[in-house]
This record gives structure tokens, sequence and C-alpha cells, in this order.
């Protein structure tokens, strides 16, 4: 039950299945009730119609019995023939409760049956009765009536009408086995419809989800859900996440602006600074301690400097302000700007680097200034990263029509688990030692070259293992890749 659609069926159809079922018993009782009625009805009046027929025939004829070839007390024939057509059981006894007629129905029981409704007759003598009776231990159970007839002078014949309850119950259970064929197909159906209404009711929800999914990749903040014309639930919520995404637009462009304004005013103070460090360095006769204390100085500000600038660089691509020149360069011939840089860094930390390069040219429209900035970015790192006596491999060369660029050493390498974060701003794997360490840094450098490379129409990769080394691999497609600017 992982969606609201599923629920609502499930609901649907119990509530469905419920309805059905409860209407069915009503129906299913109410049927029997009536069926029960009828059936009385049908008794009493069969007992009186026999009734009304002995005494017609009594008044006419002024006999109603005669005795068989056996010597026993029966009715006259015509009347029995008159009484055969009664259906059901009926039995017609003589004031000494002996037999005088019993229908088909009647003498199509055993003995005993008839003995027992014989008895039922005698022992109710007196006035009408009715009720019910079950013929022996498992015979069938009769609904009966008990008429007397005293119109005829002398002690009362009695009349016993019967039906079997089976009859009455044949209407209500016929009912029940409509609605077990009826139910399991209704319940198909609710099941049918309700996913389909439910579908119906919740595709705007889905539609919503898609396009705020898509709004909040991080790019498209300005992009608002279209709000349908009635202002429904689903109206007003598409209504209130559009006011959201207005009021989160506005605070995060204030946020952008506010680190580009900032890094931006720190600049001009921090050239002068360095103006001022630089030229009170070259003062003659100073003594070691005031030069060891600006040395240090100069280099905090030199490092500040570093990290405003790239500051301004990211706070300027999120504002999509940082536009790209781009014009066709040959990458080799920039590498080999780069190799002067790197080897005086290669020198210094202990580590050999190495640039190989493609013989023939590798042309391609790139902002030469940034992608320098990208290729140095990664070139320190691998150097930084790497422990004295390691090696650093530059390497351009060319895959499935794509340019590629590695940077690959044989340092430190960066444990699993860091992998997914290296390119989040100010991330660093080792973020107690920022400024001071042996290695320092503020974690900007690879957002750079992210934002940078994804510029480019590229995308920038790693592999890793902690202990081995890192190799960085940055892929920028051949032709097109138009991309002006990414937020
Ligand atoms: N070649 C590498 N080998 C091992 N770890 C690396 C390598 N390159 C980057 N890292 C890890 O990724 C983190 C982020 O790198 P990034 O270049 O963004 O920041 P930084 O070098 O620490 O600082 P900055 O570049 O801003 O001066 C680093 O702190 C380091 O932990
Ligand atoms: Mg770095």
């Amino acid at each position: 039950m992982q969606t609201i659609r599923a629920r609502l069926t499930a609901w649907y159809s119990t509530a469905l299945t419920l309805t059905l079922a409860a209407f069915a018993a009503v129906l299913y009782f109410a049927r029997r009730s009536t069926s029960y009625q009828d059936l009385d009805q049908r008794i009493r009046s069969e007992a009186e119609l026999t009734a009304g027929i002995l005494v017609e025939t009594y008044r006419a004829r002024g006999v109603l019995v005669q005795t068989d070839t056996a010597r026993r007390l029966v009715l006259v024939p015509e009347v029995a023939a008159l009484l055969e057509v009664v259906p059901d059981y009926l039995i017609v006894t003589a004031p000494d409760d002996s037999l005088l007629f019993a229908s088909a129905d009647a003498r199509a029981l055993t003995f005993q049956d008839v003995e027992q409704l014989r008895q039922l007759v005698a022992t109710a003598r007196g006035g009408p009765s009715a009720g019910v009776v079950r013929l022996g231990a498992s015979g069938p159970r009769l609904h009966y009536a008990v008429r007397y007839v005293g119109e005829i002078g002398g002690p009362s014949v009695a009349i016993l009408a019967g039906a079997d309850v089976q009859s009455a119950e044949l209407g209500p259970q016929q009912l029940l086995d409509t609605f077990a064929l009826i139910l399991p197909i209704g319940l198909l159906a609710a099941l049918l419809v309700g996913s389909w209404i439910a579908r119906g009711a919740l595709a705007p929800v889905d539609q919503i989800i898609t396009e705020v999914r898509e709004i909040t990749d991080g790019r498209s903040l300005h992009r608002r859900l279209a709000e349908p014309m009635v202002k429904d639930e689903l109206g007003r919520l598409a209504a209130t996440l559009n006011q959201m995404m207005t009021r989160l637009e506005r605070s995060f462009s204030a946020l952008r602006r506010f680190t580009a304004d900032a890094s931006h005013e720190l600049k001009t103070p921090l050239t002068v600074l360095r103006a001022g460090v630089e030229r009170a360095i070259t003062a003659p006769h100073l003594p070691p301690e005031t030069l060891a204390t600006l040395e240090e100085t100069l280099q905090e500000i030199n490092r500040m400097t570093e990290l405003v600038d790239a500051l301004l660089t990211l706070a300027r691509a999120d504002e999509g302000i940082a536009p790209l020149h781009r014009e066709p360069i040959d990458l080799r011939a920039l590498l080999e700007d780069t190799r002067e840089t790197g080897e005086l860094l290669a020198e210094q930390a202990g580590v050999h680097v190495e640039v190989t390069t493609p013989p023939e040219p590798v042309i391609l429209e790139v902002d030469g200034q940034r992608f320098r900035q990208l290729v140095l970015n990664l070139l320190t790192n691998a150097v930084k990263y790497t422990p004295r006596g390691g090696s650093v491999h530059v390497q351009l060369g060319e895959n499935d029509g794509r340019v590629t660029l590695t940077v690959a050493d044989t340092g430190i390498g960066i444990a699993l688990g860091d992998l997914p974060h290296i390119f989040d701003r100010f991330w660093r794997a080792d973020s107690a030692r920022t400024r001071t360490g042996e290695r320092p840094g503020a974690g900007l450098g690879l957002a750079i070259c992210k934002w940078i490379a994804e510029a480019h129409g590229g995308q920038i990769e790693v592999a890793s293992r902690a202990g081995r080394g890192t190799m960085f691999t940055v892929t920028l497609p051949r032709t097109g890749a138009p991309t002006q600017q990414t937020g």
C-alpha cells in the first residue's frame, strides 16, 4: 500500500463490498419473512377452502362419509376427488380422530409421520391452531394450520393443512445464490472503477511531483508550477508551492549576491594590504623577526586573496554572470604553459611531474583562463596530496570523439566514503587542518573545477583508492557544447 491510489482503491472496494453485503442480507431476510407469511397465508386458505367444500357438500347431500371396502370411514368419493387438487399436505379427520382423507403429499409420508399429524389434530381439538412441526427425527419441517368444521352438525371434523418450509426457503435461497454470483463481479468492477477514479484524481499530484522535482534540481528555481484554473485542493497546493519557490528563489539569490558583493568588497582592501606589506618587506635593515612576521602576513594575505577569488568565481557562476570567453585553443600549448608551474611546485614537494600530450594538435573552443585554472587546481591538488618521492601524471588524449584530460597521482588517495563529497564547497577530507596544516586549503578548488568542466559542456570524474593514489578525468565534447553558463 505504497500509494494513495492503492489505498483509495482498497477503501472504495471494501466500502462497496460491505454495502453490497449489507444490502444482500437485508433483502434476503425481508424476502424470507414475506415468504413465510405467504406460506402461512396459503395453508390457511387451503384449510378454509377444504372446510368450504365440506360444508357445501354436506348441505347439498346431507352426507360426507361412507365406509370403504376395508370397512373404514372415508370421505365420499366426489369430495375426495375435489380435495385431491389441493396441493401440500392435507388431512381430514373424523370426530373420533380417525383419518378420513389424506392428500397425495400426505399419502407419500410414512405411517408414523401421518400418525404424528393425526395426533397433532387430536391434541389441538377445541379451537383453531397453527404452528411448526418436524416430522420424525429427520423428516421435513412443516408449517401447519388446523381448522375445525362445526357447521355440519354434531362433533366437528378437523382439517390440517401443512406445507414444507423448504418451499418458502426456495425464493430467498435463489436470491442469495444470485448475490453470491454478483458480489465478486461487483467487487472486481469496484476495484477497476476505484483504481481508475483514483488515478484520474491523483494524476495532477503526479504531475506536480514531476514538475517540482525538475524545478528543485537547483538550476530551475525561476520556473513555476502550472496553476490550474480551478482552485481546488491541488490548485491551492500548486499556488502554495509556487509562493514557496518564489521565497526560496529570493533568499537564494540574496545569499549569492551577498557572497559576490562581500568577496568583491574584500578584493580592494586585500590588494592595498598586499602592496603595503610588499613595500614594507623590501625596506632595508629590517630586524629578522619583523621580516618573518611580514612574510607570514604576506602569505596569509595571498591565501585570503585566493579564497576571495574562488568565492567570487563561484558566486558569479551561481548567479549566471560568469561568462566564458571561448576561443579555439590548442590544449597542448595550454598544458605546456602549466607544466612550468607544475614542475616548480613539484620540485618543492619532491614529487615527479610528467605531462604527456598527443603529437597532433587538440584544438577546442574553451575559455583559456578558466581551463588553465582547472588544470592548475587539479595539478596543485595532485602535488599537494602526494607525499615526497611520488609522481604525478597529466595526460591529454582523445576518446570516442571526446577530449579527455587525466591528472593521476600516486598520493594518499581518497576514502571511498569521502568520494561523493569531494566536489562539495568547503569540503576537505582533513577539515581540522584547513589553514595551518602541511596541506592548507579552503576546499573550493574542486567545486570550481566541476563548474568549469560543466560550463564547457563536459564533466569531471574521480577514481581513487585510499593510500594508492587518485585519478581525475575531465571529459569535454569535441563539438557543439554551447553551454555558455550554468548556475
Ligand atoms: N589528488 C588528491 N588526492 C587526495 N585527496 C584529494 C586530491 N584532490 C582533492 N583531494 C581531497 O579533496 C578535498 C577537496 O579538494 P579541493 O581542491 O576542493 O580543496 P583543497 O585542495 O583542500 O583546498 P583549495 O583547493 O580550495 O585550496 C581535499 O581537501 C582533499 O581532501
Ligand atoms: Mg585544491
